[in-house]
């Protein structure tokens, strides 16, 4: 089965693909590297998600990513845009359900990002994450973003602090 990826804004999310992703998102392996991020129960961050993805079109700070195996949902990216001393400045966030990863979805999905980040006019786009993290280190730095910085102690993980990665990638 081929990978799609799926630009929300254009084909709107049905509520169980929505459910998809929060499922991902919530999944424990997945919240592990998720630092900074405070859940909800699940019905809550549903509801948010739902809410969410009702008004994305409207939305011009985020863009969001939806990679698919069949009409399965395997993994999401959000884009969200800034703007920083007059240029257009891009911030990546990636998940994917566990049982796909390793396959490439977080690195198609990076890659198409990139795509749709030129097409907006950013000119530089950010990824950030805890040191431990390799799997996303490993995405950035293959598809060419350099270490702009390491942020010491910034992050709190399993009741330590932990280096932030910042990674970016000029347009
Ligand atoms: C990080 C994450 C998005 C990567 O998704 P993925 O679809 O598995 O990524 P890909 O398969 O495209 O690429 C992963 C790369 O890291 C490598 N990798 C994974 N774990 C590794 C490890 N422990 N050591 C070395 N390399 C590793 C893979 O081999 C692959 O590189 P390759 O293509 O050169 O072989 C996924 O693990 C995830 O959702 N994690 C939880 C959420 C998260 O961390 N998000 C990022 C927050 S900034």
């Amino acid at each position: 089965m081929e990978l799609q990826i799926i630009n929300a804004k254009l084909t709107p999310l049905s509520d169980n693909e929505v459910r998809a992703i929060v499922e991902i998102e919530m999944h424990p392996a997945v919240r592990e590297w998720l630092v900074d991020y405070i859940f909800e129960d699940f019905d809550k961050e549903l509801e948010d998600y739902k809410r969410f993805f009702r008004e994305v079109q409207g939305n011009d700070k985020v863009e969001v990513l939806v990679a698919k195996l069949g009409d399965k949902v395997v993994g999401f990216l959000a884009l969200w845009v800034t703007e920083e001393r007059g240029e257009r400045v891009g911030s990546v966030g990636v998940s994917v359900h566990p049982d796909h990863w390793g396959k490439g979805v977080a690195t198609k999905l990076v890659k198409e990002s990139v795509e749709l980040a030129r097409a907006l006019n950013v000119k530089k786009l950010i990824i950030e994450t805890v040191e431990e993290n390799v799997a996303m280190r490993r995405v950035a730095e293959k598809l060419g973003f350099k270490l702009e910085c390491v942020r010491e102690d910034k992050l709190f993980k399993n009741g330590s602090r932990h280096d932030e990665y910042v990674y970016s990638l000029r347009l």
